[in-house]
């Protein structure tokens, strides 16, 4: 699918963008891959690394329309990953992340339609589902702008889909790093918020091929959401320090107990398939009349019971403590 195709990835430099370019580059002979972010530090370090012809690099800011308007000229895909994610960040500045997070949003959409790109995927997190916090207040946001695009797309063949998962295991500033950072330290004890804390557990490779896979599937307007173990983090710690104490801080602002993903309110929208769930529009789209229930693969889901939750707490799938090493020790590769 992406052989001899343009794709880019806006927040192309950050973790998800680093595993997916180096996953294209391994799986696919794509025409150029271009990353579009704002340091040019981070760009240089990672031409170091991926120097292959058909990369390209460009240094630009989401909130910025006319650069991405040209960033995105006889580009065939879109992976939109860049954001400000830091839930403490964006309680202290929360102009700073409206203004990436929606605004950002919003410029990649009309600069997509513009250029008539084919298919765009967003990626949001579980923070998004009935939020708390301002991240996932503007996560949510964002998903709605992406979901309506859909409509204002008339007359354009771009579709808009939205990828949306959990924890990414290692990534930058999540808690395996900060713990790992602890036990490095030597610390005598791991700072744990709430012992009774739950998180979906997923690699960056599997959020990757989840992506990909799901520009094979998109009709347009979808939230995908995989179906992913979760943990609780007071076995992380063990997983990672078995000998050392845990110590309960209190929950920090803007930090849930558990993670949803797909919202019981929205089970009337929501369909059940082999290895993911869809959460289908709530509107109803001027040029389209499929029900989402089939994707563009053929693949079919089965309506969810109503009032059926996705989340981190009833998740049927939890990781042991030995599975979360090994599943970590995996997810470093
Ligand atoms: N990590 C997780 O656990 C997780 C879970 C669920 C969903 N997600 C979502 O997945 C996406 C990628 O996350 P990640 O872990 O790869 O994040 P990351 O490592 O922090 O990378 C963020 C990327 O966005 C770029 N960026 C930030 N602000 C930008 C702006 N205004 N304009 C252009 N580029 C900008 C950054 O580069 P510069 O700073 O150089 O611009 C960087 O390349 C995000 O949308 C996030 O919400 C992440």
């Amino acid at each position: 699918m992406f052989d001899n195709k343009t794709i880019l990835i806006t927040g192309g430099t950050g973790s998800f963008g680093k595993k997916y370019v180096k996953t294209l580059l391994e799986r696919y002979k794509p025409k150029k891959i271009i990353v579009f972010s704002r340091d040019e530090l981070k760009q240089f370090e990672m031409q170091q690394e991926y120097d292959a012809p058909c990369m390209r690099y460009f240094i630009g800011d989401v909130r910025d329309k006319d650069r991405l308007r040209r960033a995105m000229r006889g580009v065939d895909f879109v992976i939109h990953a860049a954001a400000l994610k830091q839930v403490p960040a964006a309680e202290y500045n929360p102009m700073e992340c409206i203004k990436t997070n929606i605004n950002g949003a919003e410029n990649v959409i009309e600069a997509a339609l513009d250029n008539d790109v084919k298919k765009v995927i967003a990626l949001s997190t579980d923070k998004a589902a009935n939020p708390i916090n301002l991240y996932g207040a503007t996560k949510l946001a964002s998903d709605k702008l992406f979901v309506a695009a859909n409509n204002i797309a008339g007359g354009h063949k771009t579709t808009f889909s939205v990828v949306r998962y959990g924890n990414v295991v290692c990534s930058r500033g999540s808690v395996v790093p900060i713990f790992q950072k602890f036990i490095d330290e030597g610390r005598d004890h791991i700072p744990i918020t709430h012992d009774e804390m739950t998180r979906f557990w997923i690699s960056l490779q599997q959020g990757v091929d989840f992506v990909l896979k799901n520009f094979e599937r998109m009709l347009g307007g979808e939230i995908f959401v995989p179906k992913i173990p979760s943990i609780r983090i007071t076995d992380l710690a063990k997983a990672m320090a078995p000998n050392t104490p845990i110590k309960i801080i209190g929950i920090r602002p803007g930090e849930k107990l558990h993670e949803i993903m797909c919202p019981a309110d929205l089970s009337f929208d929501t369909f059940e398939f082999e290895d993911h769930f869809v959460i289908a529009p709530g509107i109803k789209f001027s040029s389209r009349t499929n029900q989402f229930t089939t994707n563009a693969l053929g693949e079919s889901g089965k309506p969810v019971q109503p009032g059926y939750e996705y989340n981190s707490l009833k998740n049927p799938h939890y990781l042991s403590i030995e599975e979360i090493a090994e599943f970590n020790l995996r997810a470093l590769k």
